[in-house]
Order: C-alpha cells, then structure tokens, then sequence
C-alpha cells in the first residue's frame, strides 16, 4: 500500500550501517547505557514480559480499518489456532477517528467506521479472551492527518483507559518540530506518564521509527521501540531493516523490547523463503510478532508460517534475550539466542543472493563443551541430526536455517549425523553470482561433509543439471567412510547445451550414506541446490541499457520502467522520462532502494548516462545513484534531491562481467524516490 499523507520529520539518522559493523555498533550500545543516568520513572508496568503477539491493520489496509476488519481477526485468532498459539494483541493503527475532538476535547471513533466504538469492539475482543490496540500519535496530527495526542496526554490515556485499550502504538507524525534526543524522551514520556495515572496495564509501544536512538532510552519509557523506518513488503525492506535491527541486541529484555516492525507475512510481494527468513529473524531477535496481513485470506503457506509453534518459542522464550551476531562477513550471518532451557537458537541467514553453506560452531553460539553430541532440531524441517560441535548448513539465497540447538548428554545417537553437500562454482566476482557458460564445460565441485559424531559410510555423491545438460564426475563421487569432521570432495565437468536459453538454473547436489546407531546401520541422505546463470550475449557497440537484457533487477516499488518514469505499481506505468525540465525518450526509470544488474561479460569499456529525481515528484524525493562494475564501485552522484537538476555520470567498465546501476535511498527512506537513469547507454567493442 502506497502511502500518499504528507509525513513530516521522517529524516533517519544514518543508524548502524551494515552488519559487518556489528561488534562496534554493540559496543557503542553497551558504552550508551552504561553512560545512561539511571531514570528516576523507570517503567515498571509489569507488561510484555515476552515480545507482543498479535495483529495489526496497517500493512494491509492502510486507512481502511473498521470494526468490522477487527472482530473478523479476533474471530480468527480463535478459530485458526492462533490464540492458542500465543497471538493476543488485535491492533487497530491510524485512521480509526473523526477529525475533531468533541465537546470535552476527547478522542471521537469515526462512526461510520467503528458503529459500536472503541468500547463496543473492546468488549467483543475481550469476550474473546484477547486483548485490544489502538493507535496514536505524539504530535499534534497522526500521520494520516488525525488529531494527535501532544497536549491531550492525560484525556487521551484516560479515554484509552476507559474504552479498555490494552496496547498503545504511539507514533512520531507532525511532532511539532522536535528534533533533540531530550524533546523526543519528552514526548514520549509524558503519555508514558499519562498511562500509568489510569491504573490500566496498557502496553506502551513507542513508533519513533529509530530517529533518535529509542534503544539508548526508551526502556525507561516504553514496552518497545521501533528501531526503523517503516517496512514495505519487499526484499530490499526486509534486508535492510534486519541490518539495523540486528546490532541493537544489547537492549532488550524482559518488559523492554527493539521492535523492527510489524510483519508482511502474507502481503504477496516476497517469496515463502525470504518470508521465512523474516519470521525467523523476528523470532531470533525477539521482536514483537505483528501479523500484518489479511487473515481472512491467508494462504496455507502464511498459516504453517505464522503457526511455527518451535519459531514462536524461541520469539517467546522466557529468558528474553534478543539474538546477537556471533558470526558475519557482512553477508552470510549467524545468530545466537540462549534460551532458558540451555539450549540456543541459532539462526544462518543468507542475505546474499545466491546459495551458501553457513557454519559455526557450539562454541561461537556459546554452548557448554558436551559430553555426548549435540541436536540441531531444524524448526522448519522439524529434521533432528547430531553434530560433534559444526552447526552448519546449505542456505538457499535470501533465506534462513533456524536451529534450537541442545547439548545432549545421552540420546543423540539415535539421531544421523548432521551432513550437508553443496555444488560450488567460482562467481563472476566475490560475492557475485555464478556463469556457466552454454556449449562449454564448467568446473563444478561438489563438497560432502559429515558434522556428526559418527561416521558416514557408504557414500555416494550425485549432481544432477537441467535435462539435456551433460554431467561427468572427474574425480571420485563415492568413499567408503568419510569420518567425523572430514569431507568427500569431487570435482565435475557440467555442460549446457549450446542453445541453452538465457536465464537461471539449477544444480542440484545429493548425497546418499548409511550410518550407525550403535545397533544397526540406517539410510541417511542429504541434497542442497545452487543457481547458476546461462547470461545473455554480452551487448556490443554502443546499447541503451533500456533496450538490453537485465540479469536481475529490484526495485522499492513496481519494476523499474524501461524508457518511462517509475510509476510505482504494475509494469509500463510511469510517465515520459523529464529531469529539471528535459525529457529523455530513453532511460530506466527506477525508485530506490533500486539495484539493476547487466551481463557485460568483459566487453564493455564505459557506461554514461544523466541522472536525477523524476520531475513527476515536487517534494521529498532524494536519492544517491551508484555505478559498479562487478564489486568495484566506479561512479557515485553524491546525494540528489527534487530540486537539483541531472547529473551527468560516466564511468570505466574495462574488464567487468557484470555492470550495476544501484540507487539508495539517500539515508532517509524512501519516500517519492523516483530515480532517473536518462539515456543511459554502455559503449562496447
Ligand atoms: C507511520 C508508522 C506506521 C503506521 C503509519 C500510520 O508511518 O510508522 O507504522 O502506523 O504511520 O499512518
């Protein structure tokens, strides 16, 4: 849902910046809370001892929210197992009032909206056995426009109080221009105030969207803080929104909680791998569980994710500790929660865009040394191996292998030994994706580890390529026993048919073994896939980037246009191409956060193009536009704005395989951020 109220004050403080910053930024945090005078009013409501639970209307249906919408969740809440589950929160977010104050100055229910009132849908909510939300705003307008709370604190908490609210969202729209860490605690701590005077445990959520460093303060004041922008249902969102949450573990605990956001589980705009990450992420980390889609609608895919009951008890385990990166090189992370029972939940997300094997080790996610082995229980898979101290596995791009991970005494050997395998080929650059080329043979090599305690014996490695795709191992597929710890490597010959379309595809490696426990030997098997590119014919001469093939492209909103502006929705939607009054007949129009990759394959020897924010926007578009060739960035506008005029860029590709036309955000959300790329063209042999 796009929003289209005017906002005000959204500039976001540069924050933490990626995740291979991790072990600074947490000891930045740690230094800000040592140095932190104690609060005299710390918050003591008793409330959220475990991460909130429940629903939320917003990413959804953005102002359409009503009485209607909200019983029909509870109502589903009881029938879908979900109250049973743990979600108990229904919340109702901006939008749900009239425009003025009444007589007395108190907050007015939109009538048409809400027919019984705030009260009359508490009162169904309750009968229910689950608890309400509502939302305001410290300013003196929400953001959609509605009254705002600055000045009314103790008549709004009490009008709260008095319809039986259970759960404020308190938002940072219109905020009168406060800007000062010491305004916002003001603000922020005079409803806090104004709650605890109505006696009514009411949980206090604070939407300051991360402005002004909540996780240095905020726990004094409320139950959680945003620590972000706002999420949009994309993968970019997602990605990002991980990274800065992910740092501020330090802060959190029992009754105090880091909220990155409500969940777009559901929304249609990521894959069910990427939404398994979020659900994971936001269970690893201890983050509020706001169901933020509509249930009435929910696919069986969104249910087995939002039901995950071994997901949910690492979010809602009793100990609170939010999980801390133990392990990352700023792509491929690993996270360790210590839950109450002993054991950990160890999280191997893969932001990168193409397969990994991630490791740790019991050590790094800070396990006791064990006598016998230790279980990973996978919680998706629900799979339990035994591992000798690896925890490790083959993660597919973009997604996340969440473990609970016990120290077994005894037991853990009627369990396989933890094993994985994995077809790995050389990227086109660090990090970049994999080529293999049509009509030619590529190397592939194929790696079977076994992590148990046990041996695997009687191994057979297999790799398998799309039909008509020749396959021959070089080296030894097969070993008698490959010993705890150690590895079965062999070395393949893949070649693709000559004709072989241009696109994606995929290498599927699989393993077969038998294993012993201690009575008898049993079957175990393992497989992992990895994508490979089949690219395009590089371009030659000189090309419109508009009229070439993109390998991949993603953008903040709808597809980035080819020779129009971004017109945020469905393809071909955007308007002629037009900055500081010129328009261009060709370009890509893109909004950031936006990133398009080209297979240049070293033919290449410069891109130019002018760029700048679409004319279409007049107010708040800015953004940053970056050229890299492979890894190498080698062109960067510097920060544009709706009021600057285009920017020429040219840049060197000599020797690129791939060219990458990147677009952020310019550090302060995304909003109107229509990015021009205009005439861009690469000139090549
Ligand atoms: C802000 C908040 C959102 C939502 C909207 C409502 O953007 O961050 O979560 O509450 O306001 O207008």
């Amino acid at each position: 849902m796009r929003r289209t109220t005017g906002r005000r004050g959204r500039r976001l403080t540069a924050g933490f910046g990626a995740l291979g910053l991790v072990a600074g930024a947490c000891a930045a945090v740690a230094a800000a809370q040592v140095l932190a005078a104690p609060s005299a009013g710390a918050l003591d409501n008793g409330l959220a001892k475990t991460p909130p639970m429940g629903f939320n209307d917003w990413n959804a249906f953005g102002c359409n929210v009503s009485e209607q919408l909200i019983k029909q969740t509870a109502d589903f809440f009881v029938s879908s197992g979900m109250k049973d589950a743990g979600y108990k929160y229904v919340n109702i977010d901006d939008c749900w009032m009239t425009h003025d104050r009444d007589a007395q100055g108190r907050l007015v229910p939109d009538p048409v909206k809400f027919p019984d009132g705030i009260k009359g849908t508490a009162d169904y909510v309750h009968s229910l056995g689950l608890k309400l939300g509502i939302y305001e705003d410290a300013g003196t307008a929400t953001c959609a426009g509605y009254p705002g709370s600055l000045g009314h604190e103790q008549t709004d908490a009490q009008t709260f109080a008095d319809w039986g609210v259970d759960y404020l969202k308190y938002d940072n729209c219109n905020n009168a221009g406060s800007t000062t860490k010491q305004q916002y605690i003001d603000r922020y701590t005079a409803m806090r105030d104004a709650l605890a005077a109505t006696g009514r445990p009411i949980v206090y959520s604070l939407c300051e969207w991360g402005v002004n460093e909540p996780w240095t303060w905020a726990g004094d004041v409320g139950n959680l803080w945003r620590t972000t922008g706002d999420i949009s249902d994309n993968w970019n969102s997602l990605k990002s929104i991980i990274n800065q949450n992910a740092p501020l573990d330090g802060a959190a605990h029992p009754g105090a909680w880091n909220d990155p956001d409500m969940l777009e589980v559901g929304n249609g705009g990521m894959t069910d791998t990427e939404y398994k990450t979020h659900f994971s992420l936001w269970a690893e980390m201890a983050a509020p569980l706001l169901v933020g889609t509509d249930l009435r609608r929910a696919t069986p895919e969104t249910m087995s994710i939002l039901l995950n009951k071994d997901v949910i008890a690492v979010d809602q385990d009793s100990l609170g500790v939010q999980g801390r990166v133990v392990k990352t090189d700023g792509t491929h992370v690993v996270f360790a929660k210590p839950l109450a029972n002993g054991d950990a939940a160890v999280a191997l997300y893969n932001s990168g865009d193409t397969a990994a094997t991630i490791s740790s080790t019991a050590a790094q996610v800070g396990l006791p040394k064990s006598l016998g082995a230790y279980t990973l229980t996978d919680l998706w898979s629900k799979n339990v191996t035994e591992s000798a101290g690896t925890i490790s596995a083959h993660v597919p791009a973009h997604g996340t292998v969440l473990y609970r991970v016990h120290s077994a005494g005894g037991g853990w050997d009627q369990y396989p030994p933890s094993t994985s395998v994995a077809a790995s080929l050389a990227p086109a650059y660090p990090g970049g994706p994999v080529v293999v080329r049509a009509g030619a043979g590529n190397t592939v090599t194929t790696t079977f580890t076994d992590s148990g305690r046990v041996p695997a014996e009687n191994v057979s490695v297999d790799l398998s390529a799309p039909a008509g795709w020749a396959v021959q191992a070089m080296t030894s597929n097969g070993a008698g026993s490959v010993a705890s710890g150690k590895s079965l490597t062999t070395t393949w010959t893949v070649t693709p048919p000559a004709a072989t379309s241009p696109g994606s595809y995929s290498l599927t490696a699989g393993a077969t073994y038998q294993w012993n426990d201690g009575t008898r030997l049993r079957s175990g098997s393992t497989s992992s896939a990895t994508d490979v590119l089949v690219p395009n014919p590089p371009p030659s001469g000189t090309a419109y980037v508009s009229d070439l093939q993109w390998t991949s492209a993603t953008n903040g909103w709808g597809p980035p246009e080819r020779d129009r502006s971004n017109g945020e929705t469905g393809a071909d939607d955007g308007n002629p191409i037009t900055i500081g009054g010129v328009t261009y007949a060709k370009g890509v129009g893109a909004h950031a956060p936006s990133e398009i990759d080209i297979y240049v394959g070293g033919n290449c020897t410069s891109f130019n193009s002018d760029v700048g924010v679409d004319d279409e926007k007049t107010a708040y578009g800015s953004v940053v536009f970056q050229v890299w060739a492979d890894n190498t960035k080698v062109a960067d506008s510097g920060l544009l704005t709706v009021d600057d005029p285009a920017a020429s860029l040219t840049a060197d590709l000599h020797g690129a395989q791939f060219l990458r036309l990147v677009v952020t955000d310019g550090g302060d959300g995304n909003n109107s951020d229509h990015a021009d790329w205009a005439a861009a063209a690469v000139t090549c042999n």
